[in-house]
C-alpha cells in the first residue's frame, strides 16, 4: 500500500511527535529517528575526518514538506534551511499541484562533462581531427581509471572536441569527456579520468594540457518536473482563481524577460532545491553553479521555469535544470543526518533523488509567485515571525494563535511585545 505525504494538522504537533510520525512512515530505527532530530548527528571527531581544522559542527533547522505527490508516489521530503515560510511554501504548493494530479518527473542520464584545455596546439583543425580518430583509445584510458564504476553501468560515453578561437591568451582546444556517473555526484571519478588523459591528449595533438576538470555547467544530467493546478484551487480571500493564475503567468514572463527580476525568481527556486541537495549531503555550490550557467545559457539569465494556461485556464508549471546529486559515496554515506533523510525519501537512485529535488524547486517557484503576485510575502512571513515570538515569549498551544493574531493586528513584531499580550491573557 502506498503511503500518504497528506499529513493533516502535522505542523500543530511537537517536535518529537512530527519526528515519530515520519518515522514511522519510513520505518526509521532509533538511532536513524535520532539522527534525524538532531540528537545523534555528525559529531566533532567525525568532521574532523573530512575537512581541515574542525573546531566543531554547526546546525541547520530540518523540516519536513508534505504533500509530495511524485509519478503516483507520495513522499516525505526533508530540507534543511535557515529561511521561514521555505517548508510550508513548499507543502502549500505541493498539495496545489497534488490537486492537478502530482508532479510528473523525468531525467536524462546522470552523465557529466570533464574537461581538459589544450593549449599551444600547432594545428587546430589536423589536432581535432587527430583526437576524433583516437576517441576510442582515449575512452579506453578513462575507463581504466574506474572499473567499479564501469562494472555498475557508467563510466566514459564520449569525447567531444570544441575550439575556442579566440580567447585572451590564444586560441586553445577543449576535449570534453562525457562520463556517466550513475548514482555517484562523480566529480572526483570525472577529474580522475580527466588527469589520466591529459600525457596522452598532449602527444595526439602536439599542445599542451591546462586545467583538467569537471565543469559545473551539467547540461546532459538534467532534471524535469511538470505540474497542474486546477485553476479553482487557485481562489482564496478576495482572489478569483483565474486572476492567480494570471497573476502568476505575469510574474513569470517578467523574470522570463528581465535578468534583474530571474536572479530573484530563480533564488525563490533554489530555496526549495538547496534544502534537500543540503540535507541529502550534496554539494550545493555545484547546483547553484549548475542552475544559473544553465539559466544563462541562450546567452541572457532568464527564468529556470515557465508557468502558462491550459485550454480550460489551469495553471501549468514546469521546471527542468542541472542536478548533479549523488546518493552514494562521501559525505553522503558518513553523515547520520543524511543516510537517515535518504531513507525517508526512499530513492534507489541519484536520478529519482534528482527527480524530486527539481519538483520541490516548481514548489516552491509556485508558492512564491503566488504570494507575490496576490497579497506579497510579507504577510505570510510575518506569521511566521509573530508565532515564533509567541513561542519564545512561552506561549502555551493553546495561547499562540490568540498571541500571533494580536501580534499581526498591532504590527509590533518584537519578544516584548509579545511578552506584553502574553501578560495581558
Ligand atoms: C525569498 O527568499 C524568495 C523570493 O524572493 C522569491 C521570488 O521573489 O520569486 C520570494
Amino acid at each position: 500500500m502506498d503511503r500518504s505525504s497528506r499529513l493533516p494538522g502535522f505542523y500543530q504537533r511537537s517536535v518529537a511527535e512530527r519526528a515519530a510520525v515520519v518515522a514511522a512512515w519510513a520505518s526509521l530505527d532509533a538511532a536513524e529517528q535520532a539522527a534525524l532530530m538532531g540528537a545523534q548527528g555528525l559529531t566533532p571527531e567525525l568532521a574532523d575526518k573530512l575537512i581541515e581544522n574542525v573546531v566543531g559542527v554547526h546546525g541547520l533547522p530540518l523540516g519536513i514538506a508534505t504533500n509530495f505527490q511524485i509519478n503516483g508516489h507520495d513522499v516525505l521530503v526533508p530540507m534543511a534551511i535557515e529561511e521561514p515560510s521555505v517548508v510550508a511554501g513548499a507543502s502549500f504548493a505541493a498539495k496545489l499541484i497534488r490537486a492537478g494530479g502530482g508532479f510528473k518527473t523525468s531525467s536524462t542520464a546522470p552523465e557529466m562533462i570533464g574537461q581538459i584545455q589544450v593549449l599551444d596546439i600547432p594545428d587546430l583543425d589536423a589536432a581535432q581531427n587527430a583526437v576524433l580518430s583516437r576517441r576510442d583509445d582515449l575512452m579506453e584510458i578513462a575507463r581504466q581509471q574506474n572499473q567499479m564504476m564501469v562494472d555498475l553501468g557508467g563510466g566514459p560515453r564520449d569525447i567531444e572536441v570544441r575550439l575556442l578561437k579566440e580567447t585572451a591568451v590564444g586560441p586553445m582546444m577543449v576535449i570534453h569527456l562525457i562520463y556517466d556517473c550513475r548514482d555517484a555526484m562523480g566529480a572526483n571519478m570525472v577529474n580522475t579520468a580527466c588527469e589520466a588523459m591529459a600525457g596522452t591528449i598532449e602527444k595526439i595533438t602536439g599542445g599542451r594540457v591546462g586545467l583538467r576538470i569537471l565543469s559545473n555547467l551539467a547540461d546532459r544530467r538534467t532534471s524535469k518536473a511538470e505540474g497542474v493546478v486546477p485553476v479553482a484551487e487557485l481562489a482564496f480571500e478576495g482572489y478569483t482563481g483565474e486572476r492567480v493564475v494570471q497573476g502568476i503567468v505575469e510574474a513569470w514572463a517578467f523574470a522570463a524577460a528581465d535578468p534583474y527580476r530571474a536572479a530573484t525568481h530563480n533564488k525563490g527556486i533554489m530555496n526549495g532545491v538547496d534544502p534537500v541537495v543540503i540535507v541529502t549531503g550534496n554539494d550545493w555550490r555545484a547546483i547553484e553553479a549548475g542552475a544559473h550557467s544553465y539559466a544563462a545559457r541562450s546567452g541572457r539569465y532568464t527564468s529556470l521555469t515557465t508557468w502558462g494556461k491550459d485550454a480550460q485556464g489551469n495553471l501549468v508549471g514546469s521546471l527542468e535544470m542541472p542536478t548533479a546529486v549523488g546518493i552514494v559515496g562521501g559525505f553522503t554515506r558518513v553523515h547520520p543526518t543524511t543516510r537517515a533523510a535518504l531513507k525517508v525519501l526512499g530513492v534507489k537512485t541519484a536520478q529519482e533523488l534528482a527527480e524530486i529535488i527539481v519538483a520541490v524547486g516548481l514548489a516552491q517557484n509556485l508558492a512564491a509567485l503566488r504570494a507575490l503576485a496576490t497579497e506579497g510575502i510579507q504577510k505570510g512571513h510575518m506569521a511566521l515571525h509573530a508565532r515564533q515570538l509567541a513561542i519564545a515569549a512561552g506561549a502555551t498551544d493553546a495561547q499562540i494563535e490568540q498571541v500571533v493574531a494580536r501580534l499581526m493586528v498591532g504590527h509590533q513584531f518584537t519578544l516584548e511585545a509579545a511578552q506584553e499580550i502574553l501578560r495581558g491573557l
